[in-house]
């Protein structure tokens, strides 16, 4: 947040001090969810919690949240704020088709601990949905020169796949964006998506999602093997 030993990661004064300057840049007096957003290996998990713990119990959030934590880490905090007596209410880890690697371990966990589950990057940045099925547009992410989403990551096996999911989103009667926002939302510790969306169509095609969220089996076969493939 700004240059300094307490300027990122997960000390006590770092947490407490950026919560505090969000609020006045916001303007309001509380956030609903704070999230701690990756482990910090310098400090104690211990600090970590305790500040989340603080801010709920200042009143400046209501509910406290992590990110980026593997699951070995997430029990290990969830412990400690149940013992605070300030349940860790949700996580916030990337999922999508592109990137299943949740699927290995910390989805279990949560179910386990009860922890809610609100995913970032479903659409794996816009590869998954029909932006890239005829090149990069130029008013697509992959066309920025800054983010994480690249021309490089466009690749024609990437593609290849895309095309093969498109295609079966359409015989569903979804589009490929729906389609792969109901596929993460099939899980169910799945509490919620956290889409991005450059234009206001795009979020409603996104909403349009829910009208069909149920998979079969073989479906869902299928696509492993497309992903696979
Ligand atoms: N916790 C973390 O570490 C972390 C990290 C990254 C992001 N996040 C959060 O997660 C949010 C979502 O991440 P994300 O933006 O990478 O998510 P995403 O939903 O995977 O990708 C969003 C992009 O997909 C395209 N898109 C969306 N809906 C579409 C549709 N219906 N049809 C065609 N294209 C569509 C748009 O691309 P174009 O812009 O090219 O049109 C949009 O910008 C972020 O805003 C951020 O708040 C959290």
């Amino acid at each position: 947040m700004w240059p300094g030993p307490y300027g990122n990661f997960g000390s006590r004064k770092y947490l407490l001090a950026s919560l505090d300057q969000s609020l006045v840049r916001m303007g309001l007096d509380y956030v609903d969810i704070f999230y701690h957003h990756r482990p910090d290996p310098r400090t104690p998990l211990e600090e970590t919690m305790g500040a989340l713990d603080s801010a709920v119990h200042q009143g400046k959030a209501l509910y406290a949240g992590i990110s980026a934590y593997s699951p070995e880490d997430t029990s290990r905090a969830a412990s400690l704020l149940r013992d605070m007596g300030t349940p860790c209410l949700i996580h916030q880890p990337q999922y999508s088709m592109f990137d299943r690697s949740i699927e290995k371990g910390l989805l279990s966990v949560l179910e386990a601990e009860g922890i809610g589950c609100i995913v970032f990057s479903p659409l794996a940045q816009g590869l998954l949905t029909d932006r890239y099925l005829d090149g990069v547009p130029d008013d697509s992410r992959a066309a920025k020169p800054h983010g994480f989403l690249q021309r490089d990551r466009v690749t024609a096996e990437v593609v290849a796949k895309v095309r093969k999911l498109n295609a079966y989103a359409g015989a569903r009667g979804q589009s490929l964006a729906q389609m792969a926002l109901a596929w993460v939302l099939r899980h169910p510790a799945m509490t919620s998506v956290l889409v991005g969306a450059s234009r206001v169509e795009q979020v409603e095609d996104c909403v349009g999602a829910l009208e069909k969220l149920a998979f079969t089996e073989g479906e869902l076969a299928e696509i492993d093997s497309v992903l696979a493939g």
